[in-house]
C-alpha cells in the first residue's frame, strides 16, 4: 500500500504556517473565552470512554489541518490494511492482527467486506485457542489447591497482564495471589519463591519467542526450585504461553497455549499471554475485556476521522511533538489500581514509535515518540507535579478518572476526583503573582479521559484506544510501529559481556566497559 510520509504532504507545510501564525501563541483560556461551545467541540464519547480534549492547545482550524494531514498520508488505507490482514509490519514481513483476538466468532462472516477474506481463515483457530485457554483458566480458578500464580515473562509478556490483573483486582477470584517475575535480577524471583510452596503454585512461562534470556533464566530457576523442593508434577504446575510451542515442550512443559506471529509482544495481552488475567477475572470477565476492546476497534475502523477518538488523540500527539516540540507526555491515572498503566503505555508508545527511520529505512527529519511517564494520582502531585505546573518544559498531561468507585469508603472518591479536576484546572488556568515563585503561567495542556467504572469492558476499551492512537501517530510519521530492532544490539552485547565477566578477557573492549568489568571482577 502507498504510504506518504507526513513531511511530504501539503498539509505539513500548512501546519507549520498555522503554528507560526497562531499555534505557538495559542492560549487555551482565550479559546474558552472566545468560544462557549469549545467543550462540546473538543470532547466526545467513544465506546466506554469519554474524552475531553478541550484543554489542549488546539483549535478547529488546526484540527481540520491535522485531519487533512491524516488523509494525505493515507492513514485510512493504512488502518484498513491492518484490518484486512496485510503485512504492514514490513521489516518482519508480518500481519498485524492483535485486534482479531477480540473479534467475536461470527462477526467476520457477517461482514461482506472482501478485505476481510485474508483474516477470516484465522478466526476459527483464534476462538479454539481462546476457548481452551479460558476453560483452563476457569479450572485453575476452581482449584483451591492452587493459591499462587506466578507469571514469568518480560516486556509485553509481563506488562500487559500485570497492568490488567492489578487494574481489575476488584473482580479477582478470592484466595489466589498473583505474582509477576520479569527481571533477570535473581532478587526478584528469590523474593517471590520465598513465599511459595511447590504444591500450591502454578508457574506460567510467558514468552512469545520462548528464547528471551530473562524469561528463560527465570523459568529454569523456577523449575529447579520446584524440583528441589519436592515438586513433581510439571504438567500440573507449569504452563507455557508462547508461539514457540516446540521450545516449550523441549523445556519440559506439556501444558501450552499458543498464539501467532501476527500478535506483537506489546499487543499480546489479548492472547494466551492474558492467561493470568483470565485466571483472575474468569472466562466471562476476560470475554468482557475482549468485547470492550472490540467496541473500540469498531469505532476506530468506522467512525469518521473527525469523530474518531484514536485519530484525534494520535493527531494531537503529532501536533505536540512536531510543532510545539513537546518531548514527553505524562499519564496520570487517578485510580490506584492503574498503578502499572504508565509502565504499560511506555512500552506501547516507545517501543512502537521510538524510531528514527521511516518504514523504507530512510532517516527521519522530524521527531517521533515522546517519552511517556507517570504515576497514579494523587501521588504524582506530591512528587513531580511541581515541574508540570512551574517547570521550564511544557508537558501535556493525560488524566484518566473513573466515575464510580468499587469501595464504600466515605469521601475518598470525591476527594480523588476533585484532585484530578483541580490539577487539570490549575495547569490550564495558572495564577498570576508578582513575586515569581508563586506565579503559575497556566496554558499547560491536558486531556481528560473518563470511564464510568473500571471494569473488564472499560479497561479493554481504554487499552485498545491507546493501541490505536499509537497506530495513528506512527502511521502519520511513516514508520513501522510493529517492529523493535532497537532492543537487539544490547541483547547481543550482553551475551559477549557475560562470557567476559567469567573469563576476565577485556581484549578489544572500549576502555570504559573494560574498566567497569575489571572492578566488578576485583
Ligand atoms: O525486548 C523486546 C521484546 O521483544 C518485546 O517486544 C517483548 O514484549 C519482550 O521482548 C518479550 O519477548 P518474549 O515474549 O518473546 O519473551
Amino acid at each position: 500500500m502507498n504510504r506518504i510520509r507526513c513531511d511530504q504532504t501539503p498539509a505539513w507545510g500548512q501546519l507549520r504556517a498555522a503554528f507560526d501564525a497562531t499555534g505557538r501563541a495559542f492560549d487555551v483560556r482565550g479559546a474558552f473565552a472566545a468560544d462557549p461551545g469549545r467543550f462540546e467541540a473538543f470532547s466526545q464519547s467513544a465506546p466506554h470512554v469519554f474524552a475531553d480534549l478541550s484543554k489542549n492547545r488546539i483549535d478547529a482550524a488546526t484540527e481540520q489541518l491535522l485531519l487533512t494531514l491524516a488523509q494525505q498520508t493515507g492513514l485510512q488505507a493504512h488502518r484498513d490494511a491492518m484490518f484486512a490482514g496485510e503485512k504492514i509490519n514490513t521489516t518482519e514481513g508480518r500481519q498485524v492482527m492483535h485486534w482479531l483476538l477480540r473479534n467475536p466468532p461470527v462477526a467476520l462472516t457477517e461482514k461482506p467486506a472482501s478485505a476481510l477474506q485474508n483474516v477470516a481463515s484465522e478466526l476459527p483457530q483464534v476462538h479454539t485457542t481462546l476457548d481452551a485457554m479460558l476453560a483452563y483458566a476457569d479450572a485453575v480458578r476452581a482449584d483451591d489447591a492452587i493459591t499462587d500464580v506466578v507469571n514469568i515473562g518480560i516486556g509485553g509478556s509481563d506488562l500487559g497482564p500485570q497492568m490488567a490483573v492489578l487494574a481489575l483486582d476488584a473482580f479477582a477470584v478470592p484466595g489466589k495471589r498473583f505474582h509477576f517475575v520479569s527481571n533477570v535480577d535473581g532478587h526478584e524471583l528469590a523474593a517471590v519463591l520465598n513465599k511459595l510452596r511447590p504444591q500450591s503454585t502454578l508457574f506460567l512461562i510467558a514468552s512469545k519467542t520462548f528464547t528471551t534470556l530473562e524469561t528463560m533464566t527465570n523459568a529454569h530457576s523456577a523449575k529447579d526450585w520446584f524440583e528441589a523442593n519436592g515438586g513433581r508434577d510439571i504438567a500440573r504446575h507449569f504452563a507455557a504461553l508462547t508461539t514457540n510451542v516446540a521450545a516449550a515442550k523441549a523445556f519440559g512443559i506439556s501444558t501450552t497455549f499458543g498464539f501467532w506471529d501476527w500478535v506483537g509482544g506489546r499487543y499480546s495481552v489479548w492472547s494466551a499471554i492474558g492467561l493470568p488475567l483470565a485466571i483472575a477475572i474468569g472466562s466471562q470477565g476476560f470475554r468482557q475485556f475482549l468485547a470492550g476492546a472490540h467496541d473500540m476497534d469498531e469505532h476506530f475502523r468506522s467512525a469518521p476521522l473527525a469523530r474518531n477518538l484514536p485519530v484525534r488523540l494520535g493527531l494531537l500527539d503529532v501536533w505536540y511533538r512536531n510543532f510545539h516540540g513537546f518531548t514527553s507526555r505524562s499519564v496520570a491515572p487517578y485510580h490506584a489500581a492503574l498503578k502499572r498503566y504508565p509502565a504499560y503505555l511506555q512500552q506501547l508508545e516507545m517501543e512502537s514509535n521510538g524510531k528514527r527511520v521511516d518504514a523504507t529505512g530512510a532517516a527521519l527529519p522530524f521527531s517521533t515518540a515522546p517519552v511517556v511517564w507517570g504515576e497514579p494520582g494523587t501521588n504524582g502531585q506530591h512528587a513531580y507535579f511541581q515541574m508540570l505546573h512551574q517547570g521550564t518544559d511544557v508537558v501535556p498531561v493525560e488524566f484518566v478518572a473513573v466515575k464510580t468507585p468499587r469501595h464504600q469508603l466515605g469521601e475518598h472518591h470525591d476527594q480523588l476526583l476533585a484532585n484530578a479536576l483541580a490539577q487539570a484546572q490549575a495547569l490550564m488556568l495558572g495564577k498570576a503573582d508578582q513575586g515569581g515563585h508563586k506565579h503559575f503561567t497556566g496554558n499547560r495542556p491536558s486531556t481528560f479521559l473518563l470511564l464510568d467504572d473500571l471494569s473488564p469492558t472499560t479497561l479493554g476499551a481504554l487499552i485498545a484506544l491507546q493501541e490505536h492512537r499509537v497506530f495513528v501517530s506512527g502511521s502519520v510519521w511513516g514508520i513501522n510501529s510493529f517492529d523493535q530492532w532497537g532492543v537487539e544490539l544490547g541483547k547481543v552485547l550482553a551475551k559477549d559481556v557475560v562470557q567476559r565477566l567469567a573469563s576476565g578477557d577485556v581484549t578489544g573492549l572500549d576502555a570504559s566497559t573494560a574498566g567497569l568489568l575489571a572492578r566488578l571482577r576485583a
